[in-house]
């Protein structure tokens, strides 16, 4: 059996979960290399034509990251893409399309990549899927995002792109320093998310990790004392979480809204049952490692080597 060549697409050479899945996919058989974005040139030849969705090394375009052609490589997983702006971001998120159109299997595929870093994409997408959530809205203007916080009471303002619980407010509603959070917000980034805020007793929120539609384990996180963020690089806790057949589907469905074939999914426990508030499209396996003795690494690395079985 000749090796499958698999590209890891990751910034950080020591990233744990890169690293999972380097050692599991040579496990499995396959050859794997990691690939830093910051290192993506692609040249246009602007000489011939080609059949659309023909994978072929001459299709007048090229893509190489680190002295590797990606148009010769079966797979390429994308752990981070890493970015320095907005414009750069944009050129590694296009090639990533460009490499799937091509017919290069990208996984995570770059649509749920992007829907999933979109907390208004996301929110959308459970939405439409049935998916319990808190009740959101994003808005760009003033008097209708104070008219929202006033309806919530408080809400917990995101950045649109966020991720480690980087950048989240909570605001209250006559608040007059909050008033002024959230017309600074408006005024930085020309719009506000605003999610209802769950207030729990011990703050805590479950992270679930999806790969090919299975819940492969789940972990609470519980916020360091007298904070109410949970992300592990916010000072959170990870302690095993036991599943339930309400964890299973609402992850597995929210896993299903975004088209991801990995993810973590965030889901905090209200009054009204489990409502998931995010889903990761480039989570990290480390917590739900250590956590539960789970290597979603095996599993990723199994559906890519063996994508029918
Ligand atoms: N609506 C909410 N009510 C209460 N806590 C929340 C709410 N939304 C987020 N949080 C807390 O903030 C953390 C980060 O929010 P999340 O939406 O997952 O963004 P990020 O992409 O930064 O992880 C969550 O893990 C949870 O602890
Ligand atoms: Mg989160």
């Amino acid at each position: 059996m000749s090796f499958m060549h698999i590209g890891i697409v990751v910034s950080d050479p020591k990233d744990w979960t890169a690293c999972a899945l380097m050692a599991s996919f040579t496990r499995n058989g396959g050859q794997a290399v990691f690939l830093n974005f910051s290192e993506l040139t692609s040249t246009i030849d602007g000489k011939m034509s080609y059949k659309m969705g023909e994978k072929s090394a001459s299709c007048g375009h090229s893509f190489c990251s680190n002295g590797v052609d990606l148009l010769r490589l079966d797979a390429l997983v994308v752990r981070d893409l890493g970015r320095r702006g907005v414009q750069d971001v944009a050129f590694r998120f296009e090639a990533l399309q460009a490499l799937e159109s091509l017919g290069l299997p990208v996984i995570n595929p770059p649509q749920a990549i992007a829907r999933a870093a979109n907390k208004f994409a996301t929110s959308l997408a459970l939405q439409r899927a049935g998916v319990p959530t808190p009740k959101t809205a994003v808005s760009t203007s003033p008097k209708d995002a104070l008219r929202i916080l006033h309806e919530y009471g408080k809400a917990v303002s995101k950045p649109l792109f966020g991720f480690k619980g980087k950048g989240i407010e909570l605001l209250k509603d006559g608040d007059e320093s909050d008033m002024e959070k959230l017309a600074a917000i408006l005024e930085k980034d020309g719009l506000v998310y605003l999610q209802e805020f769950i207030a729990l007793r011990s703050p805590r929120d479950i992270r679930a990790f999806v790969v090919n539609g299975k819940l492969m384990a789940a972990i609470y996180r519980v916020a360091p004392p007298g904070q109410w963020i949970t992300n592990l690089a916010r000072g959170g806790q990870a302690e095993l979480c036991p599943i339930t057949g309400e964890l299973r589907d609402l992850a597995v469905n929210a896993s299903r809204a975004v088209g991801a074939v990995y993810c973590g999914v965030d889901l905090l426990e209200t009054g009204e049952g489990l409502k998931v508030i995010e889903v990761n499209g480039t989570p990290s396996g480390k917590g739900i490692f250590e956590a539960s003795g789970v290597n979603v690494a095996d599993a990723i690395a199994e559906h890519v080597l063996r994508p029918h079985s």
